[in-house]
C-alpha cells in the first residue's frame, strides 16, 4: 500500500473541559473540577486516501482529550463505558481474566505515571461493562511530567489499546514553568503507536493460527501513527516546540530522530525533568516509554523536516514564519534529581522475567517471578520503604517492566550466568554492573529490562496503602500472566 506522504495535518488532541465542579469525601470542604471521559466507538480516516477507519476512543477520538493538572490541584474524573455490547478485535477466551461467561466489552482506566490511590487507579479487576461507569479522583500531588491515560481492563487491555483506547495526562507544576521551557500552542503532545491497516481502512489484529486460542506474543503494524494519522505534517514556526513523546504502542518500541541530523533535546523522561538538556542524535522509547524534547526550529524557515522512525518518515514539520520569536534561552539546569542512595532500600526483591510453555499447546506465556497473576501476592512492600527489586531477565527479549503507584531509579545492568540460575537459581554476574545511561538518570515509571541481564531499580514506594499492579508493558505480555499484583502495606 503506498499512500501519499503528508497530505494530512497533524491532529491535536483538545484540552478536556471539566463539565463542572463536584465534592469528593477524600478532599473535605473543596470542590474540584469534573471532567466526564466517555468511551465511544467512532469512525475516523487514519489518511486522506483511506477510508473511515471504525476504532474506540474517549469522547470519540484517539488520543482522547488531554488531561491536564496541576500540582496540588486534584480533579475528578468520570470514566464512562459507552461503547458496543461486542467487541471489534479477536478475543481470547483462553486467557486468564478474558474467559467466554466475561462480557466481552470491559474497561477500567489507569493514568499511567500517577501517583493515586488504589481506588482510583484502575485495578485490571475492576471494570465495568457498557452502560456503566466508575468516578476515579487523583489527587495530583506529583512533579510535572507526561503521563497517560489507557484501558487496563484484565486480559483484554492490548485490544481495548489497538482500538485507540488512550490519550496524554500532562502534569505540570510551578518548578517547571518556571524554566521558560515552549509552552502553550509550542508544547504539543505526540502519541506514537503501529497498526496492521487494512486497504479497506480497518484496523486487524494479528491471531495466531489456533481459532480458540488466537492470542500473539506480539504485535506489530504496517503503519506508524502520530495522534492517530499516518504520515501527517505539522506546521511549525521558527522557534522552539517541546514534543511529549509518547510510545503508546502494543509492542514497537522507536528509535526517533530529524531527516536533518539536528538533535532532539531531551528535558524529560517518564516521570518528569532530568538534571539538564540532553541533546540526543536518537531517542529510543519501548512501549509505555517517554521523553519530551525541545526542538529548535530557528533559522530553518521555508524547510521541511521529517522526525523518522529508523529511517522512515512519521511527521513532517513544515517551518513557516509566522513573525512569532521566541526569547527565552534554554536553562542550562532544569531538576535536582538526588539519588536513592542503594543502603537506604530495607530490602532487594530478585524477580524473574520468564516464559513458560503451555501444556495447552500455546506456544508460550511470560510470567513475573514464576507466578501466575491469580497466585498470592509476593510483592508487598511497606508504606515509604525503599526497596530495591531486581529484575532478572530469563528470556530472549526485552520486556519494558512498568510499576503501579511509584516513580523509581534505575542503578545498573548486570550480565548474569543464565545456566547457573537455570542450574541452582543462583545469581552468577559475568561481567561489571553498567550504569544507566544519562536518559535514563532521572526519574522513570518504565524499565527496560534486557535479556541476558539483571536490572536493578531503586523506588520508595510512596502512596496510599493498597493493592497496585505491576507487568511488563509489551501488551500481548501483560494480558497474558505478565502482570502481578502487588501490595502497599501500611507503615508500621
Ligand atoms: Cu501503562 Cu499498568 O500501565
Ligand atoms: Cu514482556
Amino acid at each position: 500500500m503506498t499512500l501519499a506522504r503528508f497530505v494530512d495535518p497533524l491532529p491535536i488532541p483538545p484540552l478536556a473541559q471539566p463539565v463542572g465542579e463536584r465534592t469528593h469525601a477524600a478532599y473535605p470542604g473543596r470542590r474540584l473540577p469534573y471532567y466526564r471521559m466517555e468511551m465511544r466507538a467512532f469512525r475516523t480516516p487514519l489518511h486522506r486516501d483511506l477510508p473511515p477507519t471504525p476504532q474506540w476512543g474517549y469522547q470519540g477520538m484517539s488520543p482522547g482529550p488531554t488531561l491536564q493538572a496541576q500540582r496540588g490541584e486534584p480533579l475528578l474524573v468520570e470514566w464512562i463505558n459507552a461503547l458496543p455490547q461486542e467487541h471489534f478485535l479477536p478475543i481470547d477466551h483462553s486467557i486468564h481474566g478474558a474467559e467466554r461467561e466475561k462480557p466481552a466489552v470491559r474497561t477500567v482506566a489507569h493514568v499511567h505515571g500517577a501517583r493515586v490511590p488504589a481506588d482510583s487507579d484502575g485495578y485490571p479487576e475492576d471494570w465495568f461493562t457498557p452502560g456503566h461507569s466508575a468516578l476515579y479522583h487523583y489527587p495530583n500531588g506529583q512533579d510535572a511530567a507526561t503521563l497517560w491515560y489507557h484501558d487496563h481492563a484484565m486480559g483484554i487491555t492490548r485490544l481495548n489499546l489497538y482500538a485507540g483506547l488512550f490519550g496524554a495526562y500532562v502534569m505540570r507544576d510551578p518548578h517547571e514553568q518556571a524554566l521558560g521551557l515552549p509552552d502553550g500552542d509550542c508544547d504539543l503532545p505526540l502519541a506514537l503507536c503501529d497498526r496492521l491497516v487494512g486497504k479497506d481502512g480497518k484496523l486487524y489484529y494479528p491471531v495466531s493460527d489456533d481459532p480458540e486460542a488466537p492470542w500473539v506474543s506480539e504485535c506489530n503494524g504496517n503503519a506508524i501513527l502520530c495522534n492517530g494519522k499516518l504520515f501527517p505534517y505539522l506546521e511549525v514556526e521558527p522557534r522552539r516546540y517541546r514534543l511529549r513523546l509518547m510510545n503508546v504502542a502494543n509492542t514497537r518500541f522507536f528509535n526517533l530522530t530529524l531527516s536533518n541530523g539536528q538533535p532532539l533535546v531531551q528535558v524529560a523522561s517518564d516521570q518528569g525533568l532530568l538534571a539538564a538538556p540532553l541533546p540526543r542524535k536518537q531517542v529510543t522509547l519501548y512501549p509505555a516509554e517517554r521523553a519530551d524534547v525541545v526542538v529548535d526550529f530557528a533559522g530553518l524557515d521555508g524547510k521541511d523536516i521529517e522526525l523518522r522512525q529508523q529511517g522512515d518518515a512519521i511527521l513532517q514539520f513544515r517551518v513557516r514564519d509566522r513573525g512569532r520569536r521566541d526569547t527565552a534561552a534554554m536553562p542550562t539546569a532544569l531538576n535536582t534529581i538526588e539519588r536513592t542512595p542503594p543502603a537506604t532500600a530495607v530490602r532487594d526483591r530478585v524477580l524473574t522475567l520468564g516464559e513458560m510453555d503451555d501444556a495447552g499447546g500455546r506456544p508460550t506465556m511470560m510470567m513475573l517471578g514464576g507466578k501466575h497473576w491469580s497466585a498470592p501476592i509476593t510483592e508487598d512492600p511497606r508504606q515509604d520503604s525503599v526497596e530495591i527489586w531486581s529484575l532478572v531477565n530469563l528470556t530472549g527479549d526485552v520486556h519494558p517492566v512498568h510499576l503501579h503507584l511509584v516513580r523509581f531509579q534505575v542503578l545498573e545492568r548486570r550480565p548474569f550466568d543464565l545456566f547457573a540460575w537455570n542450574a541452582t537459581r543462583t545469581l552468577k554476574y559475568t561481567g561489571p554492573a553498567q550504569p544507566p545511561p544519562p536518559e535514563e538518570m532521572g526519574w522513570k515509571d518504565t524499565v527496560r529490562a534486557d535479556p541476558g541481564m539483571v536490572t536493578r531499580i531503586i523506588t520508595r514506594f510512596e502512596g496510599e496503602p493498597g493493592r497496585y499492579v505491576w507487568h511488563c508493558h509489551l501488551l500481548e505480555h501483560e494480558d497474558n500472566e505478565m502482570m502481578r499484583p502487588f501490595l502497599l502495606r501500611a507503615r508500621a
